[in-house]
């Protein structure tokens, strides 16, 4: 089993980030897990450079306070493994108009503004190419990337198709809850860091008492009565899927033992302090030290060229480049 995915270094994670991809990375890390920071997908928004590089080594120190350890997992910088653009001019030259501009992202993200960036558009194409640089079997992300995931095996196979074998075709892997956190103001909506409302995104490095009141302030029903049902209840079955998530029992399980709005939030509301207490203070004790993450990332790019020079030169060969 070959593991690789990427988190965008766009501010601080929230735990949709962290329950529906982050926990399982940490949980699937071997010499054959390759996480990377996709900052060059951080450039088809707006986005100050400055802030983009202070972003990037946040992300880096949250893997690590995270769990993803260096030693056992190769953890690194999309941009400092130049084939992931190269890469992308092969893919990009396989996939077409048409099927980049249904994607369900593009078409929010472009909706939003006018004068969007081309890399906005084709940024499924330089996903897929992350993944298919690794010869990647399972891709261990959030709901919100099922369609991104298909798409990269939708090109895998053209490629193959087209040139010969040279691609392994992946399968994205979702968490059995929390794959797709839901907004805590607007449980319709999923948690998402530009759009949330300020009360709706839990971060992992939100204080106790941050938590404390988001959580006790999440938006419920009124009828009171603590049922798992994602349908009629949206609110609380977020809630459960939380609790589950971070306790590793089944939401289910875990409504039968409340049945007040009230006990579930408090208790909730300990369990995901206690949770993210480790990593709030490793993620602090990290940021001070830039040197062991930088330290980090060179290696990591070292580790991840090995693998993905010897598939991209598969790839440009395959298509008739010397
Ligand atoms: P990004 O940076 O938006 O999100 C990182 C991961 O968090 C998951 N996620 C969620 N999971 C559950 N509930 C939510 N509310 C929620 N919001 C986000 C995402 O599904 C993702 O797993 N395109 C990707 C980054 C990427 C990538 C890759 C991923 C680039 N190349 C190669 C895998 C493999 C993205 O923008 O994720």
């Amino acid at each position: 089993m070959r593991v690789l995915s990427g988190m965008q270094p766009s501010g601080t994670l929230h735990i949709g980030n962290y329950l529906g991809a982050l926990k399982q990375w940490v949980e699937a890390q071997s010499v054959d897990a390759f996480y990377c920071v996709v900052d060059l997908h951080a450039l088809t928004l707006e986005i100050e450079p400055e802030t983009l590089r202070s972003q990037s080594f946040d992300l880096i120190a949250t893997f690590l306070a995270a769990g993803l350890d260096p030693d056992v997992c190769t953890i690194f910088l999309q941009s400092e493994v130049p084939y992931h653009a190269q890469m992308n001019w092969l893919l990009e030259c396989v996939a077409t108009y048409g099927e980049l501009s249904r994607m369900t992202q593009f078409k929010e993200k472009s909706s939003r503004k006018t004068g969007y960036r081309v890399g906005l558009l084709t940024y499924p194409v330089l996903m897929a190419g992350d993944i298919l640089l690794y010869e990647t079997t399972e891709v261990p992300v959030g709901d919100d990337q099922r369609q991104h995931l298909e798409l990269t095996r939708v090109l895998a196979e053209r490629f193959n198709n087209r040139y010969g074998s040279t691609f392994v075709v992946p399968v994205g892997v979702q968490p059995k809850v929390a794959a797709r956190v839901m907004d805590l103001q607007e449980p319709t909506r999923k948690m998402s860091k530009s759009l949330s409302s300020p009360l709706g995104s839990i971060y992992v490095t939100d204080s106790a008492s941050a938590i404390d009141k988001k959580i006790k302030k999440a938006v419920t029903d009124t009828d009171n009565e603590v049922r798992y049902d994602w349908e009629h209840k949206p609110g609380i079955s977020n809630l459960l899927d939380i609790y589950s998530s971070f306790s590793n029992e089944a939401p289910q399980v875990v409504a039968e033992r409340y049945t007040r709005y009230g006990d579930l939030k408090s208790d909730l509301s300990a369990l995901v302090i206690e949770s993210l207490a480790p990593l709030r203070t490793r993620h602090h004790e990290l940021m001070a030290d830039p040197a062991e993450l930088r330290a980090v990332v060179t290696n990591g790019a070292v580790k991840a060229s090995e693998v993905a020079g010897s598939v991209y030169r598969r790839a440009a060969h395959a298509v008739g480049l010397i």
